[in-house]
């Protein structure tokens, strides 16, 4: 039906053409070849193209015109109609199985470090506040603000990021349809591929799922296809630890950010094997910021490759938003970056860049890449515009907007006598020192101040140096750090937490 009322359409439309006889115009119509003729006809191409005659869809795909009746679909016959007249009720696994489960649980709950999910939804129309209801669909005085989301730069909800996310599940639906290797590469992840590749100034890049993915993949394949010892910082990541214990490799950890302890390790390690030197340029959560060049340097010293992480840096630090290595302009000491799209870029997914060889071996061979559905295109679309925003003079605003922003309220803290702990990035780390604290620090806030930061508790951070870990993004203000800073002191005073006028912890 809807392709008669398509042929229809185009024959009204083609009445227009002084060239086209009758007996055209028939032929054309039984042989369903209208758009053909129109597209090739002089005075309809024209008119085509200056869009005074516009013709529906139709499409000479292989396969779809064929001449002739549609064979019919024979339904298989179905036995089970009726609904089921009981409910699958879920059924509590053997009781052997449950006390283990139970028993870790309420060790967690025992030592505090047992975890809550707070559920709000951030606003797009009032950044940085969320909504801690899910009705009605509006801001009220009782929403929280919002000082500890990853969304460093509110791109989640810059409305090019958004207008190109919806523009492109309009055109391509929601779901990638598969793995990158079966169905599910589009045209969106090359071009977001590409684009990442120039970011950092490598050959070739690779997407990921996650920067979770992207990290454990590549370190494990990368690690056994090399047969290469792996050298970790004491403070990266669960997943580069991941990667780097599923690899099977001889691992060294070395003191955080301390370069003679990594070149003791090396120096000892088998002069004839390959190495990777893995390393984050921004640490997360206690904001610390390695010492890029020096690693870098050392780790090729002794000839092996290096591995950076910047997934809390791309978008933040650098005249391209590259990250912290551009920033230093040592981007080019970097053998492997990887980078998420889950943060300053406001999406989800992860990536490497590398050379084209070594990007190669990782899509070939990387289970975590393999045998995964990739990405949604409009996710990749979204991430192109974000990344090229963040690229050009408007990134470069923000940038600087958001170092006003973490800088205010690191001294606004440090003036109030808060133990924040000292380091260069933008993360504004708070000591408490203890999981409970922590946690009830954390609760007061939200329920009483309408403040939400989450504590940091271990496995996060070790035991001991739990924290609350605050961002600031262009969008705080400093009446509300002053207000923060009043719902701190209140905090503070009824958990009897200590202030002090010179805190310093070694970071
Ligand atoms: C340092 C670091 N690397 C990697 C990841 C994983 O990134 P993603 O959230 O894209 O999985 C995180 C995430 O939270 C991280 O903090």
């Amino acid at each position: 039906m809807a392709s008669l009322i398509k042929t229809a359409a185009v024959a009204v439309a083609m009445r227009k053409c002084p060239f086209l006889s009758n007996e055209v115009l028939s032929f054309a119509l039984k042989s369903r070849s209208l758009s053909m003729f129109a597209k090739k006809c002089p005075v309809m191409s024209k008119l085509m193209t200056q869009g005074v005659v516009t013709l529906p869809a139709t499409y000479d795909l292989k396969g779809e015109n064929e001449a002739g009746p549609e064979e019919e679909l024979k339904l298989p016959t179905l036995t089970k109609l009726e609904a089921p007249t009981q409910k699958n009720e879920a059924q509590p696994l053997p009781p052997k199985y449950d006390s283990i489960l139970n028993d870790n649980i309420e060790a967690k709950k025992r030592d505090s470090t047992y975890r809550t999910f707070q559920v709000l939804s951030r606003t797009a129309e009032k950044k940085p506040y969320a909504m801690a209801r899910t009705t009605p669909l509006q801001l009220e005085d009782e929403d929280v603000s919002v000082w500890c989301s990853n969304d460093y730069l509110g791109m989640s909800s810059h409305p090019k990021v958004t207008g190109a996310v919806i523009d492109t599940i309009n055109r391509h639906g929601v779901g990638a349809g598969g793995t990158r290797s079966i169905g599910g590469t589009s045209h969106y992840h090359v071009e977001l591929e590409d684009t990442l590749a120039d970011l950092h100034g490598k050959d070739s890049a690779l997407l990921f799922s996650s920067c979770y993915v992207a990290n454990d993949t590549t370190l494990q394949t990368l690690g056994r296809v090399l047969n290469a010892e792996i050298y970790s910082d004491q403070g990266n990541h669960a997943s580069m630890i991941a990667g780097i214990n599923n690899s099977r490799m001889p691992k060294f950890v070395f003191r955080h950010n301390d370069l003679d302890h990594l070149e003791e390790l090396l120096a000892k390690g088998d002069p004839d094997r390959m190495k990777i030197v893995a390393f984050e340029s921004v640490y997360s959560m206690t904001g610390t910021i390695a010492p890029i060049e020096e690693l870098c340097d050392l780790a090729h010293k002794y000839n092996a490759l290096t591995f950076v992480d910047e997934v809390h840096a791309v978008g933040l630090y650098g005249y391209h938003g590259a990250g912290l290595a551009e920033e230093r302009g040592m981007a080019h000491k970097i053998d492997i970056v990887s980078g998420t799209l889950g943060k300053s870029y406001g999406l989800v997914g992860g990536y490497i860049a590398s050379t084209g060889p070594l990007i190669d071996v990782v899509r070939s061979l990387g289970s975590g890449l393999i045998f995964t559905t990739s990405i949604p295109p409009s996710t990749a679309a979204g991430a192109v515009t974000s990344i090229n925003i963040l690229a050009q003079q408007e990134g470069r605003e923000l940038r600087l907007r958001h170092r006003a922003a973490y800088n205010l309220l690191r001294v606004k803290l440090l003036k109030a006598g808060f133990p924040v702990l000292d380091c260069p990035s933008h993360i504004v780390p708070l000591h408490i020192g203890d999981a409970l604290k922590a946690t009830l620090c954390m609760d007061t806030l939200l329920e009483k101040h309408k403040l939400y930061v989450q504590a940091i508790n271990y496995p996060t951070v070790p035991r001991g140096r739990e924290l609350l870990r605050f961002v600031a993004t262009p969008y705080h203000t400093p009446r509300m750090m002053d207000y923060l800073i009043s719902a701190l002191d209140d905090v503070w005073s009824n958990l009897d937490l200590p202030k002090c006028e010179n805190f310093s912890l070694k970071n």
